[in-house]
């Protein structure tokens, strides 16, 4: 089979970047996204690169370079569905909110829901790829949902390719992946489909970086790999308390740590608690599927790693909370920071969120700058914690949320600030002012210019 006609069902931080990668190598393929999310697909097509949806250094020059000639942005799902040969599934599987595993297993409404409509759709043979992070197993999932709404008896085979870039590195990563990871059926058929997708990634990748396994080891690789990085994020900031309280340097124990290559220097740096919007998720649905095969042990084991997340999240509040109540200051803080790191527009699980709630939750009046992240979602993302959590009654609390669009329209109000994300630019406020206060929650600034530093 020569592929022509690619599409990717779901535009966001993974399918936008990755195709924009894949159209970039492959020029004499067309590639479709396509996405439910009209306003979405407007944004990825304006004339003014700024309004892209994602943020990603280096994407902004890809588009220049592929957008309207092999690369499309569509609202019509369908007929890029008919006129693929390769589907790419790129939708966003958050942790469920209710029924049977709510609060662990992964929501898979967008997979089924897509899966249902390209069966109905297609007429002729497809491949399906998973892109999204899903649980092991899901493939028959897919593969039944295919078998009951075949309208068109069209043959299909599913296979699992998930994607380890990191947000605000994405270009980066897909150009010069560690890994890619093809699982598929080892029947002939299922063979032939993972060659198809070889073809395309060794135009960029070297071949010994691809490679081939079966469907379920790819679909649990991809849980495991976010499982073992946040680990030792949760095992740094489990020793950042013990580290304060016993004049340690919690900096120098990652260093010392990570200078046995066992072990490694990547991941040991302490932060406010991991955030994005996969790490716990997809922790999570691994608790849920070990629990789902009777091994409690090793579900709590892997619980610990989200329990010591937490536990980050209220210490942090803790800390600025008691720091006002032991001067006896009106409690006002600035938040520096809301997407869950550097050099990316994504707020999803960002401890922003987490800390200013707490904080609100104590009776302050939050005050927060993001160089990326506008009021309009800053906003969004905190009635939606509340609907989570269901502490406030009503969204007055909202009353007491300022977004500010400098640093400095902050300190006008309040001399106390807080590091949440790890901007570069935040690095500079340590030519503020004495008056400034600053608690420093990513350790990026002198220790000696902050009141508090892990
Ligand atoms: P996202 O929310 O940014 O994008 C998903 C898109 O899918 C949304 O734009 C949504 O409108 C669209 N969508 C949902 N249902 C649809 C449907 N039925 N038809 C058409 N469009 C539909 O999510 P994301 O961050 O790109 O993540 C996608 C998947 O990739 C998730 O499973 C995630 O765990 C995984 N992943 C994410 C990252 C990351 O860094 N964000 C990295 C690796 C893997
Ligand atoms: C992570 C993985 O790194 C990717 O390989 C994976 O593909 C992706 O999840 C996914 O499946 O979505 P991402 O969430 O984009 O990528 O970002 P990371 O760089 O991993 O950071 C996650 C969180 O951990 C951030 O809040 C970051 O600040 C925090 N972190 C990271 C630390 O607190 N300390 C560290 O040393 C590293």
């Amino acid at each position: 089979m020569k592929v022509k006609n690619i599409c990717c069902i779901g535009a966001g931080f993974v399918g936008g970047p990755t195709m924009a990668v894949i159209a970039e190598k492959c020029p004499d393929i067309k590639i479709t996204l396509v996405d439910k999310n009209k306003d979405k697909i407007k944004l990825w097509n304006d004339n003014d690169y700024k309004k892209i949806p994602v943020n990603e250094p280096g994407l902004i020059s890809i588009l220049k370079k592929v957008r309207n000639k092999n690369l499309f942005f569509s609202e019509d799902i369908d007929s890029a569905i008919v006129e693929s040969q390769i589907i790419f599934l790129a939708v966003n599987t958050p942790t469920k909110h209710e029924g049977e595993g709510a609060g662990f297993a992964a929501d898979l409404k967008f997979i089924d829901a897509c899966t249902k409509n390209i069966a109905k759709v297609a007429t002729n043979e497809k491949i399906i790829v998973e892109k999204s992070t899903l649980p092991v197993r899901t493939a028959e999932r897919i593969k039944e949902i295919i078998n009951n709404n075949n309208k068109h008896g069209v043959k299909f085979e599913v296979i699992s390719n998930p994607e380890f870039l990191a947000e605000g590195t994405a270009i980066k990563d897909l150009y010069k992946s560690d890994r890619v990871l093809i699982g598929g059926d080892q029947t002939p058929s299922g063979k032939r489909a993972v060659t198809e997708l070889v073809n395309i990634y060794k135009r960029w990748i070297p071949l010994k970086k691809i490679l081939k396994v079966n469907v379920w080891s790819a679909e649990l690789s991809k849980l495991a790999s976010n499982a073992f990085l946040a680990q030792p994020i949760s095992s740094i900031n489990s020793l950042s308390s013990l580290s304060k309280v016993t004049d340690a340097d919690i900096d120098e124990i990652a260093k010392a740590v990570g200078m046995d290559k066992r072990i490694g220097k990547h991941f040991l740096k302490v932060s406010p608690g991991f955030g994005g919007s996969c790490f716990q998720k997809d922790i999570l649905n691994l608790v849920y599927l070990l629990r789902f095969y009777g091994l409690n042990e090793e579900a709590n084991y892997w619980y610990g790693v989200i329990r010591i997340n937490d536990n980050q999240r209220k210490r942090v509040s803790s800390i600025i909370n008691q720091y006002f109540t032991d001067k006896k200051i009106n409690k006002k803080v600035g938040l520096l920071g809301w997407s869950f790191k550097k050099n990316t527009n994504d707020t999803r699980e960002s401890s922003s969120i987490y800390v200013a709630y707490n904080l609100l939750n104590q009776g302050f009046e939050v005050l927060i700058y993001d160089p990326l992240v506008d009021s309009k979602k800053i906003i969004e993302d905190l009635k939606e914690h509340n609907t989570n959590k269901n502490l406030f009654d009503s969204e007055g609390f909202l009353k007491s949320v300022h977004v500010m669009n400098t640093i400095d329209s902050i300190t006008k109000s309040t001399k106390v600030l807080a590091i949440m994300t790890e901007w570069d630019e935040f690095k500079n406020i340590q030519k503020l002012s004495e008056e400034i206060k600053i608690f420093d929650f990513r350790n990026i600034l002198e220790k000696s210019k902050t009141i508090f530093s892990f």
